[in-house]
């Protein structure tokens, strides 16, 4: 039997373990990326280890997500990152050069590597044929010590693309389908390798759409093969060298097969609060539109931008509509404006904003209260744009400017009739327009030693937590529903992304909108047990959903299920991620019941826990689904103390 392409990946940086899926091997990443809202706790960790220059083939710190500089705390964190990048060896990509995703495929991404992002999205770059896999800062840390990462071997399915796009429908298209099938927990432990006719028709931005949305389906990864397209687009970009072919085996092996006939598609739309609630846009019961954006890594591309220029061409948006735009990158930007379509879109009314994630996590552009939002980025999670109360719905980008232009939901074809047959013609450059002045190179090794790493007063310490105690008694702090989002747990916008890097301040805002009252709760607990309900965790990769409550005394959360870059972010910050050994119990408990967990570090490496409802009077057992290395790390008291400790036993600090 021939391999897939992902296996070929993995056995190239294979360096320990078992290759069957669900076990875990150890491998080692070539390149790392950490965007601004994240990243300053990544930072503050790889300075604890020590070490004084990153350890990979390429790092790279991108300032894109929170460019709203409303007070102090995020030109901190910029002048932190930037020095910090400085001083360590990494690249920096500066504010208004594009999205972290968007700029990385472009100008770093290349075949057959591997890398490791601190943002979910980080399979974006799998459109190159690089395996780019999402984890938490802690993890890119490690990553950039050059320690081989963990990770659990993924069950490979392969997606079959037949067919070919209708005009009027996008990649997004093929990405609601994926979701409609899969669902948003469906994923869980899966890489999808994308084969088939149509993938060689299909450019690399487009594919770049699907790679970065299977996030959302839970998945490790997605891949697309480095073919015909991959080298049109590298060397678009002025980097032919980085072109590798890199194809699975004519007869690969994978654990499934999905296949997906594009001509069948029609206009998708995902209707609040979940990305896999997906139906057909003409079915959505027609309401007001009160906001329109266009942006994000998923969906801004030079192809994506040109076809909703040509929907809004000789058109106006709504009178009730605001409609923005934020473009992924500084080099489509230009190439847009180049040819005419800023233009087409400022003279419809659309609103330009910076190149940056902005409205995408809130930073910017929230919706009115109760108001119906239309977006063609990736998440639309309750509170994800930042009004608890907005109902948020995901399309294309020819969608989402019909609907801007018809103040109701809206496809290209309801707007443009037969010419969005024109719509098709749209392609890619031939030839981009690079210029790399706002990438910063890495200084040599004898410069970078003299910079001094700015510390303003935003920048406060990484909290670091205890090994776990031998008896554990606490109370339940809070009670979940099903698929809680890291979003619930740690709130977006442009006033709370600013305190990531002072947890103090930012424990404070913990389940802020899921339930106000829980951050005092839990301080006044003291320690403190989370109860979640299926998928719990999902979402974001943002680490801060594990600091923040084990900040405030969180030893351990319960769940259904718990989503993979959740878990790891427990792990790494000593948090224990238990999940139900019968999940009916969960029907049991309640908030303020009394939790008791005799010989816990007894029972840890058993991977079976006894818990004691006292309250209840109950007594239940929980599982840990962790490999043995996730179980070394809990003991340990989390991960900054195993890596270091790691790093000395190898010699590499003292
Ligand atoms: Fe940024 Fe949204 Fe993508 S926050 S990285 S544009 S998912």
């Amino acid at each position: 039997m021939g391999k897939s392409l992902t296996r070929k990946i993995l056995e190239a940086h294979y360096v320990a373990g078992i290759m069957t899926p669900g076990e875990e091997i150890s491998i080692k990443v070539d390149q790392t990326l950490t965007h601004d809202i994240n990243a300053v706790m990544t930072y503050l960790a790889f300075e604890a280890t020590g070490l004084d220059r990153v350890r990979t083939e390429c790092s790279v710190s991108y300032l894109d997500h929170n460019l709203l500089y409303v007070d102090n705390k995020t030109p901190d964190d910029h002048i932190y990152l930037q020095s910090a990048a400085k001083r360590f060896g990494v690249y920096v990509s500066r504010p208004g050069n594009g999205i972290c995703h968007t700029v990385h495929m472009a100008r770093f991404g290349a075949p057959g590597k591997i890398s490791m992002g601190g943002d979910s999205h980080t399979p974006h770059g799998g459109a190159v044929g690089m395996l780019s896999i999402g984890v938490g800062g802690m993890d890119v840390a490690t990553a950039m010590t050059g320690v081989p990462m963990r990770l659990i071997m993924p069950r490979i399915i392969r997606v079959n693309l037949t067919g070919s796009l209708n005009p009027g429908c996008n990649a997004k298209e093929v990405i609601l389908e994926m979701l409609r099938r899969v669902t948003i927990k469906g994923g869980l432990g899966n890489v999808y390798e994308y084969t088939g006719p149509a993938v060689a028709e299909m450019e690399v931005p487009a594919r770049a759409t699907i790679a970065n949305m299977g996030a959302e389906m839970g998945a490790t990864a997605s891949i697309f093969p480095a073919d015909g397209q991959v080298k049109k687009f590298l060397s678009a970009q002025g980097r032919p060298d980085a072109y590798l072919e890199l194809l699975p085996d004519e007869d690969a092996e994978y654990d499934e097969t999905i296949e997906i006939n594009l001509s069948s598609l029609e206009p998708l739309i995902a209707c609040p609060h979940q990305p896999d609630n997906v139906i057909p846009l003409h079915e959505a019961e027609k309401k007001r539109v009160q906001q329109v954006f266009i942006g994000s890594c998923t969906n801004t591309s030079y192809a994506d931008l040109a076809k909703a220029a040509l929907v809004f061409k000789g058109r106006h948006v709504h009178e009730d509509v605001s409609c923005t735009c934020a473009v992924a990158s500084r080099q489509t930007y230009r190439q847009l404006m180049r040819d005419g379509y800023i233009e087409i879109l400022l003279d419809a009314g659309v609103r330009m904003l910076e190149i940056a994630c902005g409205p995408c996590c809130a930073i910017g552009q929230t919706p009115a209260t109760d108001g119906v939002a239309v977006r063609t980025s990736n998440r639309n999670f309750k509170g994800r744009a930042g009004s608890p109360s907005a109902q948020i719905y995901l399309v294309s980008p020819e969608s989402a400017a019909a609907t801007a232009i018809a103040g109701t939901f809206a496809t290209a074809e309801d707007i443009m009739g037969a010419d969005v047959a024109l719509l098709g013609a749209i392609r890619e450059p031939d030839c981009y327009d690079v210029d790399d002045s706002m990438i910063l190179a890495p200084l040599p090794r004898e410069e970078a030693a003299k910079i001094e790493i700015s510390r303003g007063p935003n920048i406060k310490f990484l909290p670091v937590p205890e090994p776990p105690a031998t008896r554990l008694c606490a109370p339940i702090s809070l009670k979940t529903r099903d698929n809680v989002s890291t979003d619930d747990i740690t709130p977006a916008s442009a006033e709370f992304s600013s305190m990531r890097s002072n947890i103090p301040l930012m424990s404070q805002y913990c389940y802020h909108r899921y339930d106000p009252d829980f951050a005092a709760r839990a301080r006044e607990m003291g320690q403190s047990i989370i109860i979640g309900g299926e998928n719990y965790g999902q979402g974001s990769s943002r680490e801060h959903a594990a600091i923040n409550p084990m900040y405030l005394g969180v030893k351990a959360v319960i769940a259904k299920s718990i989503a993979r870059i959740h878990k790891g972010n427990l792990v790494n910050h000593g948090i224990i991620p238990m999940l139900f050994g019968d999940a009916s119990v969960y029907d049991s408990l309640e908030q303020g019941d009394e939790l008791v967990i005799e010989d816990l570090i007894g029972q840890i490496p058993a991977k079976r826990i006894q818990v004691k409802d006292t309250t209840k009077g109950i007594t239940f057992h929980t599982v840990l689904d962790l490999s043995d290395n996730e179980i070394e790390v809990i003991l340990n008291g989390g991960q900054l103390r195993t890596l270091k400790k790691k790093l000395s036993q190898n010699g590499a600090i003292r």
